[in-house]
This record gives C-alpha cells, structure tokens and sequence, in this order.
C-alpha cells in the first residue's frame, strides 16, 4: 500500500531521508545531522514542507518545498527523490499533485527544481519536461583535487596586492572583533548576490540581517571550511565562503560564493582569494574543492586556470502555473 504522509521531524525521518537520498546522490553524501539543523534553522516565515511517500513502512520518495522570499513569494522551490527501484510507477506524479494542492496556500504562480546531468536524475527531468518546465539555467560544474594546484605560481600575485593595500583574512579567525564586521561582511555579500546570475522572472533577495548573522554564526561553529574576505582601507571589497560537512565528507570542501565589488574586478582579487582558500583548506587536510557557475560566468575561466575539471553539469528548470 502506497501512502503519503505527515513529515513529523523525527530522528527516525531524517535518517530516512538521507538513506533515500543517498540512493541518488551522484558525488556527495547525506548525513542526517546537517539536513536536522538545516531544517531546525529554517525561517519560519516562509511555508516550507517535505512529503514523504511510504511503500508499508518502508519510505521510498520525498518531496521538498519550500516559498520563495519577498519578490519570489509567489514561486515554488521543489525536489523530488525517489528510490530508483520504484521508478516507472508514477509515485512522482503522486507527491507534485499533491505539492500542487498545497501550494495554492501561499498562492503560488510558479514553479523551480534542478536536476544534475547524470543518469540518476533522468527519471525526474522526464517528469519535469512532460509539466512543459523550461530549462533557464546551465551551471558548469567543477571539482579540484586540491593537492595538485600550484599554489605557489600565484605568490607574486598576493603580494602585488598586498603592496596596493589589498588584505586577505580569515572572517572566522581573524575579523569577528573589527568594528562593525557582521554588518559589513553582510553589506559585502549582498552586493555581490546581486551581481550572481540567475534565471529571468526570479528576483535577487536579502535575507534580513538577523537571520543572514545566525547563518553565518552557524557556518563558523558547525561546518566552517574556510572564509576569505578581502579588504582595503577598512572596506570589504572580496571574499569567498567554503563548507566543510565533517560528519559527511571531511575531505571536502564545498563553494558558496566566490565575488569583488565591480570596482576592484580585473585585478586577480578573484584568483587570489582562491588561492588564499585554498591554502587555508590544505592546512586543515581537505583535498577536494566542489564549485560551480552559471555556465557564461567568468568565474569558469578561473576555475579552468587552476585546473578544476569538469563534473556533470546542473539544470535548472521553471514553469509559470
Ligand atoms: C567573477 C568575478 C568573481 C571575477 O572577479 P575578478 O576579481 O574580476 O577576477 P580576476 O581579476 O581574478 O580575473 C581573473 C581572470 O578571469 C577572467 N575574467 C574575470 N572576469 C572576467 C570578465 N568579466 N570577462 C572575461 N573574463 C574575465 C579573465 O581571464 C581574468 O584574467 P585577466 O583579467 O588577466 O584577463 C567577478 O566578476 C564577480 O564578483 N562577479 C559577480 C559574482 C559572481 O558571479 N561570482 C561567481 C559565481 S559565485
């Protein structure tokens, strides 16, 4: 008997989920303990829920979703897994009806999932292109076994920055007590959200500030890789943000977001504070670095001179309801 039900936030749930999700998971790995704080985090203000389709007892598919902030609370974010040896029974056509139910709550008008360009994703790309989804977005992927990067090609780089006034620091060891740095540092990455491309008909949102500190906050104490931030004269003018999920893949480091104020680009700041992570990520005996861009983004050439290679593209998909 095949059943929808209830997510009821029990430990039981959440190791379930990572089970399931593992199943899918192409070049990374679950662990209960990351999705528990990401789901005890969650901004309670937006309408956000996972529906868990159980075979028996047996959970066999999740769907997540959550509402979009501000100018994006109208649309849908959403992502279905479904144990691979369920599919060809339409359980995922199950759980999207009953996600289109639910949504009316919040009035929605549009919809968002991605997908990887891997064989574990094909099944839902088919669902998602039989709902007539657009693709609007291409990432490039990337991976780098950060051992073999020669670091040390870029020493005269750092220091002709240095020697202009340019600063590299750790955010999390070396700048919490500079006046005002939350506020700058949230200032700093808002600019540069807003120059991140996304898809046409979603919009760039702030998270409020005592939110956007209790995530940093959370970054620093619970899966802090490495943060650089660049400065000069007391402005923040760079910086770059990397996770390290230690109970998941120690060894690994993953890239939020990596960006320098119009002002200051074309001078290496990108190159160096990458450079600068990655050294920080050595010391700490990470060997992987994961990131990815909008396939236009001039971020990819950086990544290509340092040698990342190329790991299955994600999509992005969106459809107006
Ligand atoms: C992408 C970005 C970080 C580059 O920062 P930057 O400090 O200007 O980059 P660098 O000066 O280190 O550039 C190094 C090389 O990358 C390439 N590059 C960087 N920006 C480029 C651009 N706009 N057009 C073409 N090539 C570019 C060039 O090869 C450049 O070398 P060159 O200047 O000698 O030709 C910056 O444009 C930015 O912040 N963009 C918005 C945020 C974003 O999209 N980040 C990436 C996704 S998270």
């Amino acid at each position: 008997m095949i059943k929808i039900k209830k997510f009821t936030e029990t430990d039981y749930e959440f190791e379930e989920i990572a089970r399931i999700r593992n199943l899918i998971n192409h070049d990374s790995i679950d662990h209960p303990d990351y999705d528990k704080d990401d789901w005890a985090m969650r901004d309670k203000s937006l309408i956000r829920d996972r529906l868990l389709l159980y075979d028996e007892n047996k959970l066999i598919a999740i769907l997540y979703y959550v509402q979009g902030r501000e100018e994006n609370k109208r649309t849908c974010f959403f992502n279905i897994v479904l144990d691979p040896s369920y599919n060809g029974n339409q359980y995922r056509e199950t759980l999207y009806q009953q996600m289109l139910n639910q949504i009316k709550q919040f009035n929605c008008n549009k919809l968002y999932s991605n997908i990887y360009e891997h064989a574990n994703y094909q099944n839902y790309q088919k669902l998602l292109i039989n709902h007539n989804f657009k693709l609007v977005q291409t990432n490039r992927e990337y991976s780098s076994d950060i051992r073999q990067i020669n670091t040390k090609k870029y020493q005269s780089l750092i220091d002709k920055l240095e020697s202009e006034g340019i600063k590299f620091y750790d955010s999390k060891y070396q700048m919490q007590e500079f006046p005002n740095h939350f506020q700058k540092l949230e200032e700093l990455e808002w600019i540069i959200d807003q120059d991140v491309p996304i898809p046409d008909g979603m919009n760039h949102t702030r998270t409020p500030f005592n939110r956007w500190k209790k995530q940093c906050i959370d970054f620093y104490n619970d899966c802090y890789g490495v943060h650089i931030v660049a400065v000069q004269n007391g402005e923040y003018i760079g910086c770059t943000d990397i996770e390290v999920l230690p109970k998941a893949e120690p060894h690994k480091g993953w890239t939020g977001t990596l960006g320098v104020i119009r002002k200051f680009r074309r001078r290496g700041i990108a190159i160096a504070l990458k450079i600068k992570a990655i050294e920080g990520l050595l010391k700490k005996g990470v060997t992987e670095v994961r990131t990815d861009n909008e396939e236009n983004n001039p971020m990819y050439k950086i990544n290509v001179e340092l040698g990342f290679k190329a790991v299955p593209f994600s999509l992005e998909y969106m459809k107006g309801i």
